[in-house]
Formats: structure tokens, C-alpha cells, sequence
């Protein structure tokens, strides 16, 4: 894949004080007319954004946060595909490439909309950041945007497996995969996507967690998510949750693997594939069983350098190799 540089017409210098001018984001080449229509589009005051990076537990979060929005529809959810219900903002250009109908399925969303998206912050709507409430009080019915963040050995981990399954990096090992990806320059910008949302994680719109938080005490994540979209949970709605939200079931459920995504990209490239299940392995730390230690320390030697740019506060609590945010609970 050929990526380009891409400048924003805005940046959100209200939301962030850095050196906006030093900020590089990149873009698959083809793709800049897009990113001007989802610069230029309109933002709902409701709407629920899901930014992450690719594999962090994203479709984990999003049943989570399409449950909790849709009245705990257990029914509903297992009748329809996740991605139909919630759609991933870049995925209609992505098969489609027609500017026209690029932002339809987020358009015909009834409200409130939730949307899942892997821009980082300065390529989503210009509208997000002016509309984002600047204060506590007023943040009923307003914007709220959650950020799930992986320990990025196991996010690469799964996304060379996840490529495997439509086709792409099927020449290359998973050490040649994670090799390239270390050496690129659009992969050092994955650091700034992080950290953007780190930086803004007390404030009241924005809920940031993580993986491993989730696999660590999920019903602590569900019970946040309840309180910071403001929508109460039943006992027994807690227990359906949990079960349903579980590793095997969701495994097991034909509807949050991304199975109507996956055959529209497999159609469009035609490319021979191996199938490796969307839920995959599910594990924190899970990087220790396909790579060697030395190849470990390589990939923690190139966080450090990235994440050390920032603040050094961000590499507070090391978990299983990795850094890891503080937790952050709104209240
Ligand atoms: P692995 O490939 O490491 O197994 P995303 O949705 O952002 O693409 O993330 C996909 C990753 O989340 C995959 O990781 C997948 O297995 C994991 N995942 C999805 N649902 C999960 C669940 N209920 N419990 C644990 N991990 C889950």
C-alpha cells in the first residue's frame, strides 16, 4: 500500500496546544478528496464517536457501546451485522471509492449515531472539535468520543493475521510484516494518534481506555461506559453483557466478525487468502508466543523511542512489556 502526506485544512488547536505545524498525518494515496469530505462533514450534537487504531478491541467496544445505546437489544444485535448497525466511517470509500455515496451509511444513521472510525484526531470533522463541550455542565446531549489504545505488539500482531485473511502480507512473515511496519514513517505517526487522545483524557467528553483494561475487569468498563453516556444498567442487563461480550460468544457470533466487511474486500481484490477468525486469539501479552525475545526488545526499543518524544509521564505504568495509560474514569 502507497501512502501520501496529507495537511488538513484545520487542526484542533482548541482542543490541543502543540506545534500543529510539525504534525505529519499520512493518507493511502487516492484517498485526500475523502478526507476533505469527512473534514467538511456534519457532526450530530449526540453522536458517539469510536476512534482507535486498527485492532485494539475496537468491535469489542463498539457491540459494548451499541448495546448500552440501543437498550441492551441483545435480539437486535445478534439479528443484524455490527458493522451495518454501527458503521466504520472509511469503509464505504475503501470498496467503493465513490465520493457520492461515501458517507451514506453514516448519514442514514438514526440518531443517537455511533461511529466508528481509525482517524486520528486532526483528519476527523472539523465540526468534532468545534462542537466538543469545553465544560462539564454542558455536556448533556453532547458529542462523546470513546479511545481504546493496545499495547501495539499485540495490535501488530493481529493485524498482520487480520491482513492474511483478505489476502494482503501473505508474502511475508510476521517479523518481516512488523519489520517494515517499524521501519515506516506512517507507523511513527500511530504514536501521535495516541497520544492526541492521551493528552485529552480528563476531559468530560472523552472516555480513553484500553485493551487490556478491558480483558482486565470488563464489567468496570461497562459500568463507566453506562454512567458516561448516561444510561442506567440493570443487574440483569450486566449479566447479559457480560456473557455476551465474552471472548467465546462473541468468538462464536457470526454477526460481530466482520464477516460482511471481509467478503466485500475479498470480492474487490480477488487476492488467494488464509482464514484466520476476526475474534482471533483475544489475549494481552499474546505477542510472547509468536516472537523471539530478541525481536521483542526490537520492537520495545522503537515505542520507547517514539513514546519518549512526548512526556515521559506517559510510560507511568509498564504493563506486560508495553506501555500502558493510567486508567481514567469520568466523573
Ligand atoms: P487478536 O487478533 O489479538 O485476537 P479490532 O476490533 O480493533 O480490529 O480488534 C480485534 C482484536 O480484538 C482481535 O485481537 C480480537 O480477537 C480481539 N477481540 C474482539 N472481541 C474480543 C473479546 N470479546 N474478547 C477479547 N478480545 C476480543
Amino acid at each position: 500500500m502507497e501512502f501520501e502526506q496529507f495537511l488538513p485544512k484545520t487542526f484542533p488547536k482548541n482542543l490541543l496546544d502543540k506545534d500543529w505545524k510539525e504534525r505529519k498525518c499520512y493518507c493511502v494515496k487516492g484517498r485526500r478528496e475523502f478526507l476533505c469530505l469527512v473534514h467538511n462533514m456534519l457532526v450530530k450534537n449526540d453522536d458517539v464517536w469510536l476512534v482507535t487504531l486498527p485492532k485494539c478491541g475496537t468491535t469489542w467496544m463498539q457491540e459494548l457501546l451499541w448495546l448500552v445505546l440501543n437498550n441492551f437489544d441483545f435480539d437486535a444485535a445478534k439479528n443484524e451485522h455490527l458493522e451495518v448497525r454501527t458503521p466504520f466511517l472509511e469503509f464505504d470509500y475503501i470498496i467503493n471509492e465513490d465520493l457520492k455515496t461515501a458517507l451514506r451509511p453514516v448519514e442514514m444513521l438514526t440518531s443517537p449515531r455511533l461511529i466508528k472510525s481509525h482517524l486520528p484526531l486532526p483528519l476527523l470533522p472539523a465540526q468534532l472539535w468545534s462542537k466538543l463541550p469545553k465544560c462539564k455542565h454542558c455536556l448533556l446531549r453532547l458529542i462523546k468520543l470513546i479511545y481504546v489504545y493496545r499495547d501495539p505488539k499485540d495490535a501488530l500482531i493481529s493485524q498482520y493475521y487480520f491482513g492474511r485473511s483478505m489476502g494482503f502480507n501473505m508474502d511475508k512473515t510476521l517479523e518481516q510484516f512488523l519489520t517494515e511496519k517499524i521501519e515506516s514513517r506512517e507507523a511513527e505517526c500511530d504514536f501521535d494518534h495516541v497520544t492526541e487522545f492521551y493528552f485529552l483524557r480528563s476531559q468530560a467528553w472523552l472516555y480513553y481506555t484500553s485493551f487490556e483494561r478491558m480483558k482486565m475487569n470488563l464489567r468496570q468498563i461497562v459500568e463507566d461506559i453506562c454512567q458516561f453516556l448516561d444510561r442506567p444498567i440493570s443487574d440483569e442487563q450486566m449479566h447479559q453483557m457480560l456473557k455476551h461480550l465474552s471472548f467465546e460468544e462473541m468468538k462464536a457470533n457470526t454477526k460481530t466478525n466482520h464477516i460482511w466487511e471481509i467478503e466485500q474486500v475479498r470480492a474487490k481484490h480477488g487476492l488467494p487468502y488464509e482464514d484466520h477468525s476476526f475474534v482471533r486469539k483475544g489475549k494481552v501479552g499474546g505477542f510472547k508466543e509468536e516472537l523471539s525475545s530478541e525481536f521483542i526488545s526490537r520492537v520495545d526499543a522503537w515505542i520507547n523511542k517514539n513514546v519518549s518524544k512526548y512526556n515521559s509521564a506517559l510510560v507511568e505504568v509498564e504493563v506486560q512489556g508495553g506501555w500502558q495509560p493510567p486508567r481514567t474514569v469520568q466523573t
